[in-house]
């Protein structure tokens, strides 16, 4: 089974692609999931700075159709100005519609510096994603202060909050096995 996990910014050495690639390792010696992490940092940005709507570059075009070719898709997100990056957005806005997201699983990890660990950015992006008819995993984490609360080799520095960053991503692995791809 393979599950694509996005790192849903492009600044460069975020938290979101370390956050990414420890889950990634994690997923990959504890379940039977292959993992692959993309980074928007890699996204093609220069090519939909001109309103294409529905006509992808090819650069786009590959972008969009390697991300896409899992069964299932955990997307690791930091909060900017109380929701999710526009970078984002936009990589959402170019995705083919209706079909990229539907009945697909998704599971989210929300991250940020502040109090709150990107909760308002994880429930904005549920209502996208409801709105594309993805499946989405109930289970969600939320990083709050995350330079001091994650470490890239041992994860999260309290055992309860590792713990349900572990039990999100085994349940979600199980999750997406029932809902295999056509
Ligand atoms: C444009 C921008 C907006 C941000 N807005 C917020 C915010 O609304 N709340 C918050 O707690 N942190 C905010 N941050 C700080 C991020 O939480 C911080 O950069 C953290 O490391 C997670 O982001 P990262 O994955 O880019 O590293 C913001 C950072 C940037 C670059």
């Amino acid at each position: 089974m393979k599950i694509h996990i996005l790192a849903s910014t492009d600044r460069p050495n975020s938290y979101a692609r370390k956050i990414s690639e420890y889950t990634s390792q994690w997923l990959q010696s504890n379940t039977e999931a292959s993992t692959t992490v993309f980074l928007l940092e890699d996204y093609p940005t220069e090519d939909v700075v001109s309103g294409n709507y529905g006509k992808p570059s090819p650069r786009v075009k590959e972008y969009n159709e390697s991300f896409l070719d899992a069964d299932g898709h955990l997307f690791v997100v930091p909060e900017y100005n109380g929701s999710y990056p526009g970078i984002l957005k936009l990589f959402i806005d170019y995705l083919p519609f209706p079909e990229s997201f539907f009945k697909r699983p998704v599971s989210f990890i929300g991250e940020s510096q502040g109090a709150f660990g990107a909760l308002r950015t994880v429930e904005h992006l549920q209502g996208v994603f409801g709105y594309r008819n993805a499946i989405v995993y109930p289970e969600r984490t939320f990083i709050r202060r995350v330079k001091k609360h994650f470490d890239p080799e041992k994860g999260l520095d309290s055992e309860l909050h590792q713990t349900l960053l572990e039990n999100q991503l085994t349940g979600f692995v199980d999750f997406t096995a029932r809902f295999p791809r056509d």
